[in-house]
């Protein structure tokens, strides 16, 4: 998957949507009903963009959606290619190279995860203060191309403590306000902060692999979102991810994990969580 593919691509997605995009948000299973609130978008399927990987699975991989949240230009990317799903990790992060060629510098990565923290229940959010990667190989791996980025990257914060601190008092300044409003009947503080450990799928996991991952520091279990974060701090893009918490880990309830609970918990927060990315889009753009 070479340079100019990205090039190639980026060049595509510009020819259909000519404002610039400093912004690309990733959805996760269940949370793409944001795209849906874009004002004036342009919505580009996956098979039409040059070098996207085709569909291997029934139905349609996604659509890139471009559009305007509170007049600013975004890009959403509504589906992603997952490792399970048998793409090779270049497939995978095919879209964030094109996003970097496009000039795009702050990625919002979204996600459903599994809680491993009692105190995080189902429902809530998590912020992804750094990832465990336990996908058994390193999306990197293969040629280097210098211009995309170093061949050894420094991983020590790839998860921008300035979005960081965005996330958390939007979310913070949510919880006020539902309160307030009667929303809510007290004040509730669903934004967590935790690291989120990927896995590669597609089972969920044994308990006995659940307390295994506690012990090694990890809040949260996901099949996705290192891939991305990894090729976009390649690219020196500004990265930061949140968790929708959709269930307990395997063995920490009487319950079995299944993929219909996981799509249902997504569409339950959808209010909340769609409510928070356009709060934290603003301010990204105020700040610059
Ligand atoms: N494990 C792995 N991935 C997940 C889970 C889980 O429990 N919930 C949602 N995605």
């Amino acid at each position: 998957m070479s340079y100019e593919n990205a090039v190639e691509a980026a060049e595509f997605i510009r020819s259909k949507y000519a404002q610039g995009v400093e912004t690309v948000v990733v959805l996760g299973s269940g949370l793409g009903a944001f795209a849906d609130d874009l004002e004036n978008a342009v919505r580009i399927p996956y098979e039409s963009i040059p070098h996207f990987a085709r569909s291997t699975v029934e139905g349609h991989a996604g659509e890139l959606v471009l559009g305007e949240i509170d007049g600013r230009p975004v890009a959403v990317q509504q589906g992603r290619f997952h490792f399970y799903e048998g793409y090779d990790m270049e497939q995978v992060t095919f879209p964030m190279r094109a996003f970097g060629q496009m000039g795009i510098k702050n990625v919002i990565l979204t996600n459903a995860a599994g809680s491993l923290n009692t105190e995080m229940t189902p429902g809530s959010l998590m912020l992804i203060s750094d990832h465990l990667n336990c996908m058994g190989v390193n999306p990197l791996r293969g040629k280097n191309d210098e211009r995309s980025g170093p061949r050894f990257p420094d991983m020590t914060a790839v998860y921008d403590k300035e979005l960081q601190d965005i996330v958390v008092a939007e979310a913070n300044a949510m919880s006020q306000e539902r309160f307030e409003s009667g929303r809510d009947k007290e004040l509730v503080d669903f934004l967590h902060r935790g690291v989120y450990c990927a896995l590669s799928g597609p089972t969920y996991e044994t308990p006995t692999e659940i307390r295994m991952y506690r012990l090694l520091g990890a809040d949260a279990v996901g099949m996705s979102t290192v891939p991305e974060a990894v090729a976009a701090r390649h690219q020196g893009m500004r990265v930061t991810g949140i968790s929708c918490i959709t269930n307990f880990g395997a063995g920490m309830t009487e319950e079995a994990i299944n993929h219909q609970e996981v799509m249902e918990t997504g569409a339950r927060v959808a209010e909340v969580f769609k409510e928070l990315l356009r709060k934290v889009i603003s301010r990204i753009h105020q700040t610059g």
